[in-house]
């Protein structure tokens, strides 16, 4: 098989750097790996990993995903231009009561997370058109599925995204393309950390007290043990998107944490939307404030001990 090109965005740390990593030692050398990231002088974590393979199977590229002129210059330095697979990776979080959140904010998140995609696609898109080949893989997340108690806005930017890719995959079929969302659960890298820090820092004097005392007591206070609890490193999501990218029938989306599985897979089993939001609520600490104990501090379920909730349909 010819080696193919792969351009991943935010390579600067976590899932991307990871995955920039794991493609361009990979023992068979089947790829050539165009490793972006928006600003240069965070290269040195990837070029020290890159070690002798860069400038062979690695180069590093600038692109902002926000700036369409970067995202043009950056893929006219590609050989034919041609990007066999693009992994759409570059991403930021935000949580907080949305009282607390500026427009600004909020816009910044979905252009980053929804409008980078598209931006990327308007470039890249018509090449794989015209030649009929190639895997847009994008890193979404298990909130793309299902939100979670303040994460409202980036949930809506991943809803965005799979909203978005339901619809192009239909067309993709037509020229042959490939399309993969990856949703991973929570994952530790610079997200986690940059996340935290941004809600601590918080200015929570536009929001009610019970409000701010969510966020802060119960939200962030928990905030560090679901990450111990149920993270994944940012290898392990990479290992997963490898074998995406390798299948010879990549799957429409693929879910990284089995420990996650249970939550996303109600989301489907009810039309009506309510029993996840419900096991979510009950097995929250939210519930616990109000009287009856049925987990004992974590935002997010053990899955080991499911609240007896009637579902919708009864
Ligand atoms: N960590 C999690 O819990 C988690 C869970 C599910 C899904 N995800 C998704 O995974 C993806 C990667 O996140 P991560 O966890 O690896 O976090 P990360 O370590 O913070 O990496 C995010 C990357 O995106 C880059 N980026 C941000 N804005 C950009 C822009 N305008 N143009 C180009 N690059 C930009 C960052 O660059 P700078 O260094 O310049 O900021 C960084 O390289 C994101 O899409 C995220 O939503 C993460």
């Amino acid at each position: 098989m010819a080696r193919r090109n792969v351009l991943i965005t935010g390579c600067s740390s976590g899932i991307g750097l990871a995955l920039a990593i794991k493609m361009a030692k990979d023992e068979q050398e089947r790829f050539k790996v165009y490793a972006t990231m928006r600003n240069l002088a965070k290269k040195d974590a990837l070029e020290e990993a890159a070690g002798h393979n860069l400038g062979k199977t690695l180069e590093i590229k600038q692109l902002d995903v926000c700036d369409e002129q970067s995202i043009k210059t950056c893929v006219n330095s590609i050989p034919d231009r041609r990007i066999d697979v693009l992994v759409s990776n570059a991403g930021m979080g935000l949580i907080g009561p949305i009282e607390c959140q500026t427009i600004d904010e909020m816009k910044t998140v979905m252009d980053t997370n929804f409008f980078g995609l598209v931006r990327l696609l308007k470039e890249i898109l018509p090449d794989m058109k015209k030649r009929k080949s190639g895997h847009i893989v994008i890193i979404s997340s298990v909130m793309g599925i299902q939100g979670i108690l303040f994460n409202d806005v980036y949930a809506a930017s991943k809803f965005a995204v799979e909203g978005f890719c339901e619809s192009l995959a239909i067309q993709a079929l037509k020229f042959k393309l490939q399309l993969s969302l990856i949703e991973p659960g929570p994952v530790v890298t610079e997200f986690e950390r940059k996340v935290f820090e941004d809600g601590m820092k918080m200015d929570l004097s536009a929001a009610d007290e019970e409000t701010a005392d969510m966020f802060t007591n119960i939200y962030l206070k928990n905030y560090k043990q679901i990450f111990q609890s149920l993270g994944q490193s940012a290898e392990e999501v990479a290992e997963h998107t490898v074998k995406i990218i390798l299948a010879e029938n990549p799957p429409f989306r693929h879910q990284t944490n089995t420990l996650y599985t249970p939550m996303t897979t109600l989301k489907y089993a009810d039309p009506n939307g309510d029993l996840p939001i419900d096991i979510f609520y009950k097995m929250s600490p939210l519930f616990i404030h109000q009287g009856p104990v049925l987990h004992q501090g974590c935002l997010l379920p053990s899955f080991t001990s499911f609240p007896d909730v009637s579902p919708a349909w009864d």
